[in-house]
């Protein structure tokens, strides 16, 4: 009997790579679906189909986005500090408006000039960073300094200080590790960045949300540039070149832009960086055929069920299927909506992509052999070898095996991990409540987040 319980823990510890991760993020869905509480309705779904997706999703109704979710204390505890002047995060209204403005004008720009700075970023922090003839790296961890730097230069208009980039960095990868439950949050790494921007805010390029007071203006910039545009760009960058690691097919062809264009979309398509986005009800909704979806209900729009249908073989990548469909009118919307408060950075995004990953491809070739799921817990780790350096492929054979088994058991670890942090990080915004206690305080007091301390120093953004 002894001997058969051993063998059968034996057995179970040999193949946890192949069970336990899925298990445990199956655990990690269901600890967030509490969170969010009974009024949730997912799309694409059973009586709501994808040919309906972006009609609810557009609904001029579908526009709350923080009041009334449970699910708020969560996002806002992960993009603190200031997550009350998130653009993402703030909802309709002429403060709203005063920072998407904003936004936009920081983004704005000639599409070569945006290209130009995003290659000379890119070939900078490269050569700093990989100077040998081949390096293991993470890519997401390679990508981050360079976005880092790009917008640093859009905000201030001039190079990124190294000091700067590192507490951009700091905190960018604070930001998306808790965000991922991969680590907790850290507080004062998060506050030496507000420090900096404090400091600085009369040199940005543009004029401030004039609707904002300085603290919440110094926010806002550290809430969407130093951190959703880093992370996001830094993500988007690291699936793009693990898929391009994995189907080196692809890299003979990708100087010719159309082409490019399609490996995006594919890219983006299976994996999208929203897993969900999500928009509070702020009255009925009826529409014919479609149940009856009350006021204060929480709509959860779901990217890799939308993408994943209206396409043949949708599991495959194959960035062929672009020259017959147009992404116009495909199911796919890696920047949101046009309709509901789609990204600002649709236009910019993929020039700088382009122009980034030509500076990599220009220098190395890429190998990877690990996982690629839409979560990228492991950070995209990937060899690089710079052109001209003669690895014998036995060697590359060998790395490739190692990197794929590392890979398996980290897994391993990392899921546990996930699962014990993002309890704690639920259990801890459930108890600190900044957005519950935010609208409380609008509703009852002067409109200030005046007991939010926590708020002002503390840490980030969830997908
Ligand atoms: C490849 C890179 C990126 C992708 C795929 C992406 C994707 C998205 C998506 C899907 C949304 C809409 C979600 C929703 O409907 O709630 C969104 C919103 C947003 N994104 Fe991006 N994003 C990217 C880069 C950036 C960058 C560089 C910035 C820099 C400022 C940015 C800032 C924002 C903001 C502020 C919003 C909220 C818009 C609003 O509510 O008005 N994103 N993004």
């Amino acid at each position: 009997m002894r001997a058969a319980v051993a063998v059968a823990a034996a057995a179970a510890l040999v193949t946890a790579p192949r069970w336990l991760p899925g298990r445990v993020v199956a655990l990690r869905a269901g600890v967030f679906a509490k969170v969010n509480g009974d009024n949730v309705i997912t799309f694409p779904n059973a009586e709501v189909g994808p040919e309906r997706f972006q009609e609810v999703y557009g609904h001029p109704a579908a526009g709350g986005r923080s009041r009334g979710a449970g699910l708020s204390d969560l996002f806002w505890y992960w993009l603190s500090p200031g997550p009350e002047v998130h653009q993402e995060h703030l909802e309709a209204g002429p403060r709203y408006d005063d920072v998407a403005a904003t936004t936009l004008a920081l983004l704005a720009g000639r599409g070569d000039d945006l290209s130009a700075r995003a290659a000379a970023c890119a070939g900078r922090v490269l050569d700093e960073l990989v100077p040998g003839r081949a390096a293991l790296v993470r890519l997401r961890d390679l990508m981050m300094p360079v976005w880092a730097e790009f917008f640093h230069e859009l905000v201030f208009g001039e190079p990124c200080p190294p000091g700067a980039r590192d507490l951009v960095v700091g905190h960018a990868d604070d930001v998306v590790t808790a965000l991922k439950c991969t680590g907790l949050r850290h507080p004062r790494r998060r506050a030496r960045l507000t420090r900096y921007l404090a400091g600085r805010l009369d040199d940005v390029r543009v004029a401030l949300p004039g609707s904002l007071t300085p603290r919440e203006r110094v926010h806002y910039l550290q809430g969407t540039f130093f951190n959703t545009a880093v992370v996001q760009m830094s993500e988007a960058m690291a699936h793009l070149l693990l898929t391009i690691a994995q189907h080196p097919e692809t890299v003979p062809r990708l100087d010719d832009d159309r082409y490019f264009q399609h490996v995006l979309d594919e890219v983006m398509r299976l994996y999208p960086l929203f897993g969900i986005a999500h928009r509070i009800t702020t009255a009925d909704i009826d529409l014919d055929g479609v149940p009856h979806i009350p006021a204060g209900s929480v709509l959860c729009f779901s990217y890799p069920d939308y993408h994943a249908t209206g396409y043949a073989d949708p599991e495959r990548f194959d960035p062929s299927r672009w020259e017959r469909t147009s992404a116009r009118h495909a199911h796919h919307i890696p920047f949101g909506i046009a309709a509901n408060r789609p990204c600002p950075a649709w236009r910019v995004a993929p020039l700088a992509m382009r122009a980034a990953t030509r500076e990599v491809l220009r220098r190395f070739s890429a190998h990877s052999t690990v996982s690629h799921t839409r979560s990228l817990p492991h950070r995209g780790p990937c060899l690089l070898v710079r052109h001209g350096t003669a690895l014998p492929s036995r060697v590359r054979t060998a790395v490739g095996v190692a990197l794929r088994v590392r890979d398996r058991w980290e897994d391993v670890g990392r899921s546990l991990a996930q699962l014990v942090l993002g309890t704690v990080m639920v259990l801890d915004a459930r108890r600190l409540r900044l957005a519950g206690r935010y609208f409380d305080e609008q509703d009852h007091g002067d409109g200030r987040v005046a007991g939010c301390p926590v708020a002002h120093g503390k840490a980030e953004v969830a997908r």
